[in-house]
């Protein structure tokens, strides 16, 4: 390989070093990384010393932003006293249990326990798992399908992969699994046939959904799959009445319902949960990301009193329950996200959302008649910017690092999803630098 010039030496040792998620890995050879060294509030710093505004916080998940000194001291108060311990074989952690405790207490429909992971892909294939033991314990052992959707994003181990709906997650790498099937994105802008009003189009896709269920035969579908609005796939909003016929259906034909809340909870769409944002009455929860503001890896899933119980019984006749990770529960990343749960209390942070959410949609509803510019989306502090010319996303995106933002291109759709602690200044500079980089991207494409 020919060393590229004008790398940094970070930038050197960096492509000789690492496999980098998402990435194409050819191009990063040549290109190199943007090296990121510090953070402050919504803003990261780079090795160069320039500072950016992190429209994404991230990966949708740094909601306290990048300076929160309680969650370092959460940290290091708990790394003191005690900095590791599991969870196996009938053994906890005091803040493992007060964690487990706090979750339940919080969540959006009536959950039973709590099993800790160490993010969102193994949250989401950990719940594949605990739906097909439970159809096991209900000697059902053929209702098996889980049914996700097309731009569904779930994660990357083989089963959470599987439940991604997106080409590029399955191609090449032998997916998605058996028992693993997709219905269709529900996104009304792209979808929706001429004249077709969102509530007609939603009563389609739930016709569509249960068209699928029958052809698979209702004894084989075991969970339908469903992030509250989806992220990744290009924070695509649920069209009106989606849910409630959605549920109508799996109540039909006694389909579990698992709500992906892994970018949705704790605060970003406007309530605690996604799933009251949009009437979700899950049987299984999935969380992560902001659940420690990003500072840990952490994830956790929540099952209802109906499928525990099944588990236990189940558990109780094998003589085990033989699931787990090495740190699900662990003692540090439990004692960050209960410091960032209480934080979440202390702001407010739902009250917090509603008050900024006008100026980001609005801001955002403002570029909506831009030539570039297709659908404009959002809710709380989540959105998206959907452009209409094929490949203006990547180049926006590097126009954006440019102008001092940084937000992500899902290919042609723009996400914004900053820190729910931005201040209103700050949501007006991040619209303001994203202005000139669509205005750059305009220049360059017309
Ligand atoms: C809805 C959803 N589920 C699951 C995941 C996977 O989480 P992780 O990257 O922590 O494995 C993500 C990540 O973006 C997500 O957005």
């Amino acid at each position: 390989m020919n060393e590229p010039a004008g790398l940094s030496e970070f930038g050197k040792r960096d492509i000789a070093s690492s496999i980098h998620p998402y990435t194409n890995l050819r191009v990063h050879e040549s290109q190199g990384p943007l090296v990121i060294t510090q953070g402050d509030g919504v803003y990261v710093t780079d090795e160069n010393g320039k500072t950016y505004l992190e429209a994404m916080s991230g990966l949708w998940c740094v909601s306290l932003g990048f300076s929160q000194p309680r969650l370092a001291e959460a940290a290091y108060r708990q790394m003191m006293k005690l900095p590791s311990y599991h969870t196996f074989a009938h053994k906890a952690n005091d803040v493992g249990i007060e964690l487990a405790e706090k979750l339940l207490s919080m969540a959006p429909a009536p959950m039973s326990k709590v099993f800790f992971t160490n993010s969102g892909s193994e949250a989401t294939d950990s719940a594949v798992k605990l739906v097909w033991y439970y159809n096991n314990a209900l000697e059902r052992p053929k209702k098996k399908k889980v049914i996700s959707r097309i731009k569904a994003y779930h994660g990357v181990t083989v089963a959470s992969a599987s439940l991604t709906g997106l080409a590029n997650n399955h191609r090449d790498f032998d997916l998605p699994i058996t028992n693993i099937i997709h219905t269709e994105c529900p996104h009304w802008y792209r979808h929706g046939q001429p004249g077709e009003t969102e509530e007609d189009f939603a009563t389609r896709m739930a016709q569509s959904l249960e068209q699928l269920i029958l052809r698979e035969g209702a004894d084989t579908v075991a969970a339908f799959i469903a992030e509250p609005l989806m992220g990744a796939g290009g924070v695509i909003l649920p069209p009106a009445t989606y849910f409630e016929k959605i549920q109508a259906v799996l109540k039909k034909y006694d389909v579990l319902l698992i709500a992906d809340e892994v970018i949705c909870a704790f605060g970003r769409t406007g309530n605690m949960w996604g799933s009251d944002t949009y009437g979700l009455k899950p049987d299984i929860i999935t969380c992560a990301k902001a659940l420690s503001s990003g500072y840990q890896p952490i994830g956790a899933v929540m099952v209802s009193p109906l499928v525990y119980d099944a588990l236990s019984r189940q558990s109780a006749k094998i003589g085990v329950f033989s699931h787990g990770f090495t740190y699900s529960g662990h003692p540090v990343t439990s004692a960050v996200a209960l410091e960032t749960l209480k934080i979440y209390e202390e702001l407010d942070i739902v009250a917090r959302v509603r008050s900024l959410a006008p100026r980001m949609q609005n801001g955002l509803r403002s570029f909506s008649n831009h030539p570039l510019v297709g659908e404009v989306r959002g809710i709380g502090l989540i959105g998206a910017i959907e452009l209409v010319v094929e490949g203006a996303g990547a180049f926006l995106s590097k126009r954006a690092h440019h102008h001092g933002v940084i937000i992500r291109p899902l290919g042609d759709v723009i996400a914004f999803c900053p820190p729910l602690i931005a201040s209103e200044n700050e949501i007006d500079l991040m619209l303001e630098r994203f202005s000139l980089a669509l205005e750059d991207t305009r220049q360059a494409f017309q």
